[in-house]
């Protein structure tokens, strides 16, 4: 079978390859090719991303700060998310990641979204911009050194979002965010079971992916007064 045969063709396309086999030709999903694209960071899994985008309530038109931007799996799900109505500044330390990220929101979108801004630097350095945010998503390892610079860029009501790997980086930052001011915090984890089914057998695939991260959501109350 001729590569050419698939570049072009119509989603749903069926050739067989040389051996016989019926392969079926589709565009990768945002979480096919989030696990599939070159990566420099450890990415957000899909099924985390999820969660994000609901508990975060990160909608058209909203206005989104990352950091770090990393591989730019996340970067992907927040672009889509508030479309052209919304804004994404996204952050990253390391001028490799933030390339890396750069070209692979490309690749997915076929160009940079005019309402994606990638900074190279650190995310505490919005403080200074004036700029002002509506959700705050914070892919790091210390969410809570970048706290303080948060409080001047995040409408009251707002949304921070942390996502951790560990049980200790999850308390130090719920007690940062809550020594912040913070109300409605939450930490939950999302477990995804994938099931086998065929018609002599149906039931629960013996392997998961058992852990990735953990996310915490706070909201930004107003000063006292
Ligand atoms: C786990 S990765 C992020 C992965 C990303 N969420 C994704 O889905 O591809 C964490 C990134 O945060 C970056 N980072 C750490 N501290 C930072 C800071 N203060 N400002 C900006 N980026 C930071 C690191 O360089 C690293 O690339």
């Amino acid at each position: 079978m001729a590569h050419d045969q698939i570049v072009g063709a119509a989603e749903g396309t069926v050739v067989r390859s040389h051996s016989g086999a019926r392969l079926l030709c589709l565009r990768p999903r945002m979480a096919d090719f989030t696990l599939k694209m070159p990566r420099g960071a450890q990415v957000v899994y899909p099924k985390d991303v999820g969660a994000i985008l609901v508990y975060g309530d990160i909608a058209p038109g909203s206005r989104v700060l990352e950091a770090g931007t990393g591989s730019g799996a996340l970067t992907l799900a927040l672009c889509r998310a508030v479309g052209p109505e919304g804004r994404v500044v996204s952050y990253e330390l390391r001028e490799d990641f933030h390339h890396r990220a750069a070209a692979n929101v490309e690749m997915f979108f076929g160009k940079l979204p005019a309402w994606l801004d990638l900074r190279l630097g650190d995310v505490a350095e919005v403080a200074a911009t004036g700029e002002r945010f509506d959700r705050v998503v914070l892919d790091l390892p210390e969410p809570r050194a970048v706290l303080p610079a948060l409080d001047a860029v995040l409408h009251p009501g707002g949304i921070v979002c942390t996502y951790l790997p560990t049980a200790n980086q999850v308390q130090q930052a719920v007690l940062a965010l809550e020594a912040a001011g913070f109300g409605e915090v939450e930490t939950l984890e999302v477990m995804v079971r994938t099931w086998h089914v065929a018609e002599r057998s149906v039931r629960p695939d013996h392997r998961m992916i058992g852990h990735t991260g953990f996310l915490t959501f706070g909201r930004k109350g107003s000063p006292e007064g």
